[in-house]
């Protein structure tokens, strides 16, 4: 009798995984979703524009990584890459090809105002009002990112960029000259890109610009200190964007009308065994990774877990500063990629940030290398945690997208097969009613990935680095997207095909 009800439960089991697994919405048109959902792509201002050295731009941190071998990660620098700065006009018109509502792009910040502060650069002033009136010219609407991690060395160099309070005044000063600029045209505004992946990277870690970390704790930093500075940043950020914010609402919105959100890296979590141990890591995760930001933007202050682990190391909002930072949020853009399960690490020594979260993220078995797994059923937790913890706000995808080796097939049915998958659920998610506004492919073109070089891409267009023109080459991905924006029917060859292509699905997540 036992074994019978264990089997019945085990068929229950199975029955659930094949149901729920194979994912969500199969036939897939973008009529299905509101009209005024907005479908994109992304790039940013570093990893396509290149010239570098041209027209007065000055070095932002990641000119100084890349001119000093990356931190020895990988090859190549961002001097060329696409030369969207000069070919602009021809990347617009393949967009309004392929019928995006909106490109999301970044502005170099030191290629508008060189110094970090002080003096426009009429030349890099002059380049983005003829990207964005290009853009809207051809009916694509701009949505502009203000830093992709992309610090004008010169505020580095002068009082240590993010971990000084200075930075506040100047980013602030900085949005005044963006908004007052390019406002009359730009009406989704993103202050900083995947903050807490920055603070980590670039301040616990030292792997990623501008390479602070302890001595000897991971890299061989020239200075930086891991257990007080990723807070110390984050805090500023926190402020910056409130600052920014204000000034926008005071200032341009009752003009412009325009929004202007945030932007996070968000991961799938679960945990790797149902013990308690590893069920609270995984709560402590959340909280560490995504409550840092987005608890002080609705609740205005950071989460309990963190208070209580950081103590002192973990800067206090004063009153004022807490109501600077809450509301100061109008959507929150997301990028996702990858899902983690989470081990409990607790270590005695409390001398970082990775020690205070004191868990460990392992990519699950059968995780490839050279792509990353489709687990859409973890964006939808993402985003039901979210709208759970923290209520409905308005939400974009920002990026979202597959990596394949630079080289391999411009057939690449990896990455329409993810595509195809994570568009297919987020239409769930917002049948569901959670408040998903738009979704941007990352990326547009085959950009200087800053965590591969150029070893890796993400294009939905090939740019073949080998041929002085830089030939953009549509990838089966740009077709598929394109007939999908189209609400043209999908080539049936295509549908059979992505059926049978093998790309990991995990469903340990
Ligand atoms: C980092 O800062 C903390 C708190 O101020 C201090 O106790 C510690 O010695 C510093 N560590 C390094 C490596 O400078
Ligand atoms: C740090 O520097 C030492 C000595 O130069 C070297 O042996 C070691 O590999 C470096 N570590 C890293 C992570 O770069
Ligand atoms: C945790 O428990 C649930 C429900 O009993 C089960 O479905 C799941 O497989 C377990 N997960 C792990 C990682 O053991
Ligand atoms: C691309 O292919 C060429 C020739 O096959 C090779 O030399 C080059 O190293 C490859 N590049 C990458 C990033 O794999
Ligand atoms: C489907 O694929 C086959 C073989 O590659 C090709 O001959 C055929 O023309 C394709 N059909 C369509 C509708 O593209």
């Amino acid at each position: 009798m036992k074994d019978k009800v264990e089997l019945l439960l085990l068929c229950a089991e199975v029955l659930v995984a094949l149901l729920v697994l194979p994912s969500c919405v199969y036939t897939l048109s973008k009529d299905e979703f509101p009209t005024e959902f907005v479908f994109g792509a992304s790039t940013s201002a570093y990893q396509v524009e290149g010239a570098a050295n041209e027209d007065g731009r000055k070095p932002s941190i990641w000119d100084t990584f890349a001119h000093s071998d990356n931190g020895n990660l990988y090859d190549g620098d961002g001097d060329i890459t696409c030369d969207q700065y000069h070919k602009y006009k021809e990347d617009v018109q393949l967009m309004a090809n392929m019928g995006l509502d909106a490109y999301r792009l970044s502005i170099s910040w030191s290629r508008l105002i060189p110094d970090g502060r002080g003096e426009i650069n009429p030349k890099g002033l002059q380049y983005y009002n003829n990207l964005i009136n290009e853009l809207i010219s051809h009916g694509i609407q701009p949505h502009v990112t203000l830093h992709h991690w992309d610090l004008p060395q010169k505020l580095e160099d002068e009082y240590g960029g993010w971990v000084s309070r200075r930075i506040v005044k100047d980013f602030t000063e900085y949005a005044d000259v963006c908004f007052r600029e390019f406002g009359d045209r730009v009406k989704y505004w993103t202050t900083v890109n995947e903050a807490n992946v920055f603070a980590i990277f670039g301040y616990d870690l030292g792997m990623l610009p501008p390479q602070h970390c302890s001595p000897s704790l991971y890299f061989n930093c020239s200075k930086g200190n891991s257990s007080t500075e990723p807070y110390l940043v984050t805090h500023n950020i926190l402020l910056a964007h409130g600052s920014a914010s204000r000034l926008y609402r005071n200032k341009y919105k009752g003009m412009q009308n325009g929004f202007v959100g945030f932007n996070i890296l968000t991961v799938g979590l679960a945990p790797q065994t149902n013990s308690s141990e590893d069920i609270t890591a995984t709560q402590r995760v959340q909280d560490f990774y995504h409550g840092w930001y987005l608890h002080p933007f609705i609740f205005g202050d950071y989460p309990e877990t963190m208070k209580k682990i950081v103590r002192s190391r973990l800067p206090s909002f004063t009153k004022k500063e807490s109501n600077l930072v809450k509301d100061s949020m109008d959507f929150l853009g997301i990028n996702f990629y990858y899902s983690f399960l989470v081990k409990n690490n607790v270590q005695m020594d409390h001398r970082d940030y990775m020690a205070d979260m004191a868990a460990d993220l392992i990519f699950p078995d059968g995780t490839p290398f050279e792509e990353v797994p489709i687990t859409p059923w973890s964006l939808q937790g993402v985003l039901d945690s979210f709208k759970n913890t923290y209520g409905n706000f308005p939400l974009y995808i920002h990026e979202n997208g597959q990596q394949t080796p630079r080289n391999s097939s411009l057939d690449d049915w990896p990455r329409v097969k993810y595509l195809q998958e994570y568009i297919g659920c987020m239409l769930d998610s917002v049948r569901s009613g959670l408040n998903v506004k738009g979704y941007f492919v990352w990326s547009f073109l085959d950009a200087f990935e800053l965590l591969s070089g150029y070893e890796f891409s993400y294009g939905l267009y090939f740019v073949d680095l080998k041929d002085p023109s830089l030939s953009r080459q549509p990838k089966l991905s740009a077709k598929w997207y394109s007939d999908f924006l189209k609400t043209r029917p999908m080539d049936p060859n295509v549908t059979m095909q992505i059926q049978k292509n093998n790309s990991p699905m995990l469903d340990s997540l």
